[in-house]
């Protein structure tokens, strides 16, 4: 319909978000689901109102400062904004909206999944019985590290990393978290503020990643905060893969500085890092923090309520720029 704003959304979302797209908007899909490059992406946004873009589109200055003049809107699929040049976006007058909220939930069970599956060895056990492997059992065999009273740092205590707590909690683990300001007494819940993440890491029996991925950010846990956590301290990253040091990393996973790790987010993505898949002591996902039904319909409708009011005149409930 041609009064209808025309949106284009970059990768295929779910059934419910794409019938609602096309009840309400001239959609234009992606049903092949083929990643665009950055001249692709360029392209097919010549002629839309609007784009639903994932972390997996790059608008970098020089794509957005590209964008036509009737391109309102980035209404991202995704919390992260990493992948967008806000500053960029602002200075051409371009809105951009994330979701969040609806996908704490998820990600924070992706989050306990990584440091359970870390820290009981679980991919490990789980290839030994697949590939035929388990020929011997004893009270000293696969002997992992119980997080039962255990101390949970969070750098990061945003929406996922105070759900992330909540479930630790469950755990009966202590929090401990670091953030760029000290949380309210009611939304800290007893857990530990620490000032810097410096003062946080030796406190760390696990430290699971929440903050966001930024220039400031990058390669936060380097070689010298690696060391700074127990002897035995499990690393979880649901967040970004940035944040980590990869090469640094697999040196303290193989020199025996950190028991495990579990992630979710790498450097590289999709593909991941091979010096990451020699060793056992990681437990690894796809990026697949939000990947449930009800979150990727939650996280499309909020992309969609975010156009809804840009279309309406209205402020969008979740603009960044
Ligand atoms: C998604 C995410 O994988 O929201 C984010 O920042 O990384 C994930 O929820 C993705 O962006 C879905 O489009």
């Amino acid at each position: 319909m041609p009064d209808r704003p025309t949106v284009l959304v970059t990768r295929r979302l779910t059934d419910a978000v794409h019938a609602r797209l096309e009840r309400d908007y001239n959609p234009v899909f992606n049903l092949d689901d083929k990643v665009f490059d950055r001249d692709e992406l360029m392209a097919n946004c010549q002629s839309v109102d609007a784009v639903i873009p994932c972390h997996s589109e790059h608008f970098s200055a020089d794509v957005i400062a590209a964008l036509p003049e009737r391109l309102k809107v980035i209404a991202n699929h995704s919390v992260g904004v990493d992948h967008v040049d806000l500053a960029a976006a602002k200075k051409k007058g371009v809105i951009v909206t994330n979701t969040p909220d609806v996908l704490s939930d998820a990600t924070a069970e992706i989050a306990m999944l990584c440091m359970l599956s870390a820290a009981r060895r679980a991919s490990e056990g789980d290839r030994m019985v697949r590939e035929g492997r388990w020929d011997f059992w004893s009270p000293a065999f696969m002997v992992g590290v119980q997080t039962t009273g255990k101390r949970m740092g969070i750098i990061g205590m945003g929406r996922v990393g105070q759900v992330t707590a909540k479930r630790a909690r469950g755990f009966g683990m202590e929090i401990h978290y670091s953030n760029r300001r000290r949380l309210p007494p009611e939304t800290e819940q007893g857990a530990i503020f620490h000032e810097t993440v410096e003062d946080l890491l030796p406190h760390c029996d696990v430290l699971s990643l929440h903050c966001p991925s930024t220039p400031e950010t990058k390669g936060l846990m380097n070689a010298e905060r690696l060391a700074m956590l127990p002897k035995d301290a499990i690393l979880v990253n649901t967040a970004r893969g940035p944040l980590v040091d990869e090469d640094a990393l697999i040196d303290a996973l193989r020199n025996g500085g950190l028991f495990a790790a579990g992630l979710d987010v790498f450097c590289d993505e999709p593909g991941g890092n091979p010096e990451l898949s020699k060793l056992d002591n990681v437990f690894m996902l796809p990026h697949i923090g939000s990947a449930t039904k009800d979150t990727r319909d939650a996280m499309g409708f909020r992309a969609i309520d975010n156009l809804d009011a840009v279309f309406a005149g209205k402020e969008p409930g979740d603009r960044l720029a």
